[in-house]
Protein backbone atom coordinates (compact mmCIF):
# COMPACT_ATOMS: atom_id res chain seq x y z
CA UNK A 1 0.00 0.00 0.00
CA UNK A 2 1.64 3.13 -0.90
CA UNK A 3 1.13 6.45 1.84
CA UNK A 4 2.33 9.76 1.60
CA UNK A 5 4.97 8.19 4.05
CA UNK A 6 5.60 5.14 1.96
CA UNK A 7 5.94 7.42 -1.00
CA UNK A 8 8.58 10.16 0.85
CA UNK A 9 10.87 6.81 1.71
CA UNK A 10 10.88 5.55 -1.85
CA UNK A 11 12.07 9.30 -3.23
CA UNK A 12 15.60 9.41 -3.88
CA UNK A 13 16.18 5.39 -3.82
CA UNK A 14 13.98 4.22 -6.88
CA UNK A 15 11.99 6.25 -9.28
CA UNK A 16 8.33 6.98 -8.30
CA UNK A 17 5.59 6.07 -10.84
CA UNK A 18 2.39 8.48 -11.14
CA UNK A 19 -0.23 7.97 -13.94
CA UNK A 20 -3.98 9.63 -14.93
CA UNK A 21 -7.08 7.63 -14.51
CA UNK A 22 -10.61 8.89 -14.47
CA UNK A 23 -12.71 5.78 -14.46
CA UNK A 24 -12.65 1.85 -12.62
CA UNK A 25 -11.16 -0.30 -15.43
CA UNK A 26 -8.63 2.19 -15.86
CA UNK A 27 -7.63 2.13 -12.54
CA UNK A 28 -7.57 -1.47 -12.27
CA UNK A 29 -4.95 -1.80 -14.91
CA UNK A 30 -2.49 1.32 -13.66
CA UNK A 31 -2.87 0.00 -9.79
CA UNK A 32 -2.59 -3.59 -10.68
CA UNK A 33 0.72 -3.01 -13.24
CA UNK A 34 2.02 -1.06 -9.62
CA UNK A 35 1.97 2.41 -10.02
CA UNK A 36 2.68 4.32 -6.71
CA UNK A 37 0.33 6.94 -7.13
CA UNK A 38 -2.98 7.60 -9.40
CA UNK A 39 -4.46 11.17 -10.10
CA UNK A 40 -7.44 11.52 -10.88
CA UNK A 41 -6.08 14.71 -13.30
CA UNK A 42 -8.45 17.43 -14.10
CA UNK A 43 -6.74 16.68 -17.38
CA UNK A 44 -10.28 14.71 -17.76
CA UNK A 45 -11.86 17.63 -18.91
CA UNK A 46 -9.63 17.16 -22.54
CA UNK A 47 -8.45 13.75 -21.83
CA UNK A 48 -11.62 12.33 -21.40
CA UNK A 49 -14.79 14.99 -21.15
CA UNK A 50 -14.13 17.09 -24.68
CA UNK A 51 -13.25 19.99 -23.74
CA UNK A 52 -10.17 21.71 -24.75
CA UNK A 53 -9.46 23.03 -21.39
CA UNK A 54 -9.59 22.26 -17.97
CA UNK A 55 -11.62 25.35 -17.32
CA UNK A 56 -15.04 23.94 -16.99
CA UNK A 57 -14.59 20.67 -15.43
CA UNK A 58 -16.49 20.67 -11.96
CA UNK A 59 -15.80 19.43 -8.42
CA UNK A 60 -18.79 16.52 -9.23
CA UNK A 61 -16.97 15.66 -12.25
CA UNK A 62 -14.09 14.90 -10.17
CA UNK A 63 -15.29 13.54 -7.31
CA UNK A 64 -17.72 10.85 -9.00
CA UNK A 65 -14.54 9.65 -11.33
CA UNK A 66 -11.97 10.12 -8.03
CA UNK A 67 -15.05 7.72 -6.58
CA UNK A 68 -14.57 4.96 -9.32
CA UNK A 69 -10.86 4.87 -9.40
CA UNK A 70 -10.44 4.45 -5.85
CA UNK A 71 -12.73 1.54 -5.85
CA UNK A 72 -10.81 0.00 -8.25
CA UNK A 73 -7.74 0.73 -6.64
CA UNK A 74 -6.13 -1.63 -3.57
CA UNK A 75 -2.76 0.17 -3.69
CA UNK A 76 -1.46 3.07 -5.34
CA UNK A 77 -2.25 6.17 -3.47
CA UNK A 78 -5.51 8.11 -4.85
CA UNK A 79 -4.91 12.28 -5.67
CA UNK A 80 -8.21 13.84 -6.45
CA UNK A 81 -7.15 17.32 -8.59
CA UNK A 82 -9.10 20.29 -7.02
CA UNK A 83 -10.87 21.84 -10.36
CA UNK A 84 -10.72 25.35 -11.01
CA UNK A 85 -12.42 27.67 -8.66
CA UNK A 86 -13.31 24.80 -6.52
CA UNK A 87 -10.28 26.47 -4.02
CA UNK A 88 -9.09 29.65 -3.68
CA UNK A 89 -12.12 31.79 -3.59
CA UNK A 90 -12.91 31.19 0.18
CA UNK A 91 -11.06 29.19 2.40
CA UNK A 92 -14.16 27.66 4.29
CA UNK A 93 -15.65 26.62 0.92
CA UNK A 94 -11.60 25.46 -0.55
CA UNK A 95 -11.59 23.34 2.72
CA UNK A 96 -15.01 21.32 2.53
CA UNK A 97 -14.41 20.68 -1.62
CA UNK A 98 -11.06 19.20 -0.70
CA UNK A 99 -12.55 17.50 2.35
CA UNK A 100 -15.17 16.25 0.19
CA UNK A 101 -12.53 14.39 -2.25
CA UNK A 102 -11.48 12.04 0.91
CA UNK A 103 -14.73 11.61 2.77
CA UNK A 104 -17.22 11.07 0.33
CA UNK A 105 -14.71 9.93 -2.64
CA UNK A 106 -11.69 8.56 -0.46
CA UNK A 107 -9.13 9.97 -2.04
CA UNK A 108 -6.03 9.46 -0.24
CA UNK A 109 -4.85 13.11 -0.92
CA UNK A 110 -5.71 16.52 -2.90
CA UNK A 111 -3.77 17.90 -5.63
CA UNK A 112 -4.02 21.72 -5.81
CA UNK A 113 -2.41 23.95 -8.45
CA UNK A 114 0.08 25.93 -6.62
CA UNK A 115 1.13 30.14 -6.13
CA UNK A 116 1.42 32.21 -3.37
CA UNK A 117 -2.43 32.31 -3.10
CA UNK A 118 -2.03 28.37 -2.12
CA UNK A 119 0.50 28.51 0.65
CA UNK A 120 -1.92 29.26 3.67
CA UNK A 121 -4.67 26.81 2.45
CA UNK A 122 -2.13 24.30 1.75
CA UNK A 123 -1.35 24.78 5.58
CA UNK A 124 -5.18 24.66 6.71
CA UNK A 125 -5.87 21.77 4.82
CA UNK A 126 -2.85 19.68 6.25
CA UNK A 127 -3.75 20.91 9.49
CA UNK A 128 -7.43 19.26 9.55
CA UNK A 129 -5.60 15.96 8.16
CA UNK A 130 -5.89 16.19 4.23
CA UNK A 131 -2.83 15.63 2.73
CA UNK A 132 -1.71 18.25 -0.26
CA UNK A 133 0.32 17.42 -3.34
CA UNK A 134 1.32 20.75 -4.57
CA UNK A 135 1.81 21.47 -8.40
CA UNK A 136 4.18 24.36 -9.64
CA UNK A 137 5.21 25.70 -13.03
CA UNK A 138 3.26 25.12 -15.86
CA UNK A 139 -0.09 25.19 -13.84
CA UNK A 140 -2.87 25.11 -16.73
CA UNK A 141 -5.72 26.51 -14.87
CA UNK A 142 -3.84 29.74 -15.78
CA UNK A 143 -4.05 29.14 -19.44
CA UNK A 144 -6.08 32.52 -19.71
CA UNK A 145 -3.41 34.12 -17.31
CA UNK A 146 -0.50 32.98 -19.41
CA UNK A 147 -1.73 33.60 -22.94
CA UNK A 148 -1.33 29.71 -23.85
CA UNK A 149 0.75 26.26 -22.52
CA UNK A 150 4.32 27.55 -22.25
CA UNK A 151 7.09 26.17 -20.71
CA UNK A 152 7.56 28.01 -16.90
CA UNK A 153 10.20 28.84 -15.21
CA UNK A 154 12.78 29.70 -18.11
CA UNK A 155 14.43 33.17 -16.70
CA UNK A 156 16.74 33.43 -13.39
CA UNK A 157 13.60 35.55 -11.67
CA UNK A 158 11.21 33.00 -12.41
CA UNK A 159 13.41 30.50 -11.30
CA UNK A 160 14.04 31.77 -8.42
CA UNK A 161 10.58 32.62 -7.58
CA UNK A 162 9.62 29.34 -8.44
CA UNK A 163 11.81 27.61 -5.92
CA UNK A 164 11.32 30.12 -3.27
CA UNK A 165 7.15 29.01 -3.67
CA UNK A 166 8.29 25.42 -3.55
CA UNK A 167 9.76 25.65 -0.35
CA UNK A 168 7.05 27.70 1.42
CA UNK A 169 4.76 24.59 -0.05
CA UNK A 170 7.31 22.21 1.50
CA UNK A 171 7.45 24.38 4.84
CA UNK A 172 3.09 24.35 4.77
CA UNK A 173 3.03 20.56 5.05
CA UNK A 174 2.74 19.97 0.85
CA UNK A 175 4.22 15.84 0.86
CA UNK A 176 4.92 16.29 -2.65
CA UNK A 177 5.10 18.22 -5.28
CA UNK A 178 4.22 17.77 -9.18
CA UNK A 179 6.85 20.45 -11.57
CA UNK A 180 4.93 20.77 -14.86
CA UNK A 181 6.73 21.99 -18.09
CA UNK A 182 9.78 23.77 -16.39
CA UNK A 183 13.47 23.12 -17.57
CA UNK A 184 15.00 20.59 -16.41
CA UNK A 185 17.99 22.23 -14.68
CA UNK A 186 15.47 24.15 -12.86
CA UNK A 187 13.12 20.69 -11.45
CA UNK A 188 16.98 19.78 -10.68
CA UNK A 189 17.64 21.76 -8.01
CA UNK A 190 13.99 22.13 -7.23
CA UNK A 191 14.61 18.49 -6.28
CA UNK A 192 17.81 19.22 -4.64
CA UNK A 193 16.59 22.21 -2.43
CA UNK A 194 13.28 19.90 -1.16
CA UNK A 195 13.14 16.72 1.22
CA UNK A 196 9.82 15.74 -0.43
CA UNK A 197 9.40 13.94 -3.26
CA UNK A 198 8.99 15.87 -6.81
CA UNK A 199 7.12 14.60 -9.35
CA UNK A 200 8.08 15.62 -13.18
CA UNK A 201 5.59 15.75 -16.10
CA UNK A 202 8.18 17.93 -19.20
CA UNK A 203 10.40 18.48 -16.52
CA UNK A 204 13.38 16.46 -17.30
CA UNK A 205 14.67 13.23 -15.54
CA UNK A 206 16.18 14.59 -12.01
CA UNK A 207 12.94 14.57 -10.38
CA UNK A 208 11.88 11.69 -7.87
CA UNK A 209 9.39 10.89 -10.47
CA UNK A 210 7.43 10.70 -13.26
CA UNK A 211 3.69 11.75 -14.59
CA UNK A 212 1.90 11.08 -17.61
CA UNK A 213 -2.04 11.37 -18.65
CA UNK A 214 -2.78 7.99 -18.96
CA UNK A 215 -4.86 8.78 -22.66
CA UNK A 216 -1.13 9.89 -23.89
CA UNK A 217 0.64 6.95 -22.81
CA UNK A 218 -2.15 4.63 -24.17
CA UNK A 219 -2.10 6.11 -27.65
CA UNK A 220 -6.21 7.34 -26.90
CA UNK A 221 -5.91 10.70 -28.47
CA UNK A 222 -4.44 11.86 -32.06
CA UNK A 223 -2.58 14.36 -29.77
CA UNK A 224 -0.36 14.41 -27.07
CA UNK A 225 2.14 17.33 -25.93
CA UNK A 226 6.09 17.07 -26.84
CA UNK A 227 7.27 16.33 -23.69
CA UNK A 228 4.82 13.15 -23.57
CA UNK A 229 5.70 9.31 -24.67
CA UNK A 230 3.05 7.06 -26.60
CA UNK A 231 3.55 3.83 -25.40
CA UNK A 232 0.89 1.87 -26.82
CA UNK A 233 -1.73 2.32 -29.45
CA UNK A 234 -5.32 1.90 -27.62
CA UNK A 235 -7.43 3.62 -30.55
CA UNK A 236 -6.05 1.48 -33.07
CA UNK A 237 -7.17 -1.52 -31.17
CA UNK A 238 -10.61 0.13 -30.28
CA UNK A 239 -11.60 1.29 -33.84
CA UNK A 240 -10.61 -2.24 -34.94
CA UNK A 241 -12.99 -3.65 -31.97
CA UNK A 242 -15.90 -1.20 -33.01
CA UNK A 243 -15.41 -2.03 -36.84
CA UNK A 244 -15.75 -5.78 -35.82
CA UNK A 245 -18.89 -5.61 -34.42
CA UNK A 246 -20.57 -3.07 -36.97
CA UNK A 247 -19.86 -5.59 -39.79
CA UNK A 248 -20.71 -8.93 -37.85
CA UNK A 249 -24.06 -7.14 -37.28
CA UNK A 250 -24.52 -6.07 -40.61
CA UNK A 251 -23.09 -9.25 -42.28
CA UNK A 252 -26.00 -11.23 -39.38
CA UNK A 253 -22.80 -13.19 -37.96
CA UNK A 254 -23.51 -11.62 -34.44
CA UNK A 255 -25.02 -12.33 -32.20
CA UNK A 256 -24.40 -16.20 -32.82
CA UNK A 257 -26.10 -19.22 -31.09
CA UNK A 258 -23.70 -19.12 -28.69
CA UNK A 259 -24.66 -15.63 -27.96
CA UNK A 260 -28.50 -16.36 -27.53
CA UNK A 261 -30.77 -18.36 -25.69
CA UNK A 262 -33.95 -20.24 -26.60
CA UNK A 263 -36.41 -20.90 -23.67
CA UNK A 264 -38.95 -23.59 -24.45
CA UNK A 265 -41.81 -21.98 -22.01
CA UNK A 266 -41.81 -18.53 -23.85
CA UNK A 267 -42.91 -20.77 -27.17
CA UNK A 268 -46.41 -19.59 -29.11
CA UNK A 269 -47.13 -17.20 -26.63
CA UNK A 270 -48.22 -14.69 -29.39
O1 LIG B 1 -4.53 17.02 -14.42
C1 LIG B 1 -3.45 16.39 -14.58
O2 LIG B 1 -3.38 15.33 -15.24
C2 LIG B 1 -2.25 16.94 -13.96
C3 LIG B 1 -0.95 16.25 -14.23
C4 LIG B 1 -0.50 16.57 -15.61
C5 LIG B 1 0.07 16.57 -13.23
O3 LIG B 1 -2.35 17.90 -13.27
NA1 LIG C 1 -4.32 18.98 -13.30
Amino acid sequence: MTTTRTLREKAGEEPITMLTAYDAPTAAVVDGAGVDVILVGDSMGNAVLGYDSTLPVTLEEVRSRTGAVARATEDALVVADMPFLSFGVDEAESVENAGRMLKEADADAVKLESGPHTVELTRRLVDIGIPVMAHLGLTPQHVNQLGGYQRQGTDRGAAEELIELAREHEEAGAFSLVLEHVPANLARQVTEALSIPTIGIGAGRHTDGQVLVITDVLGLDDWSPPFSKQFGNVREEMERAVSAYKKEVEAGEFPAEEHSHVEDDVENVY
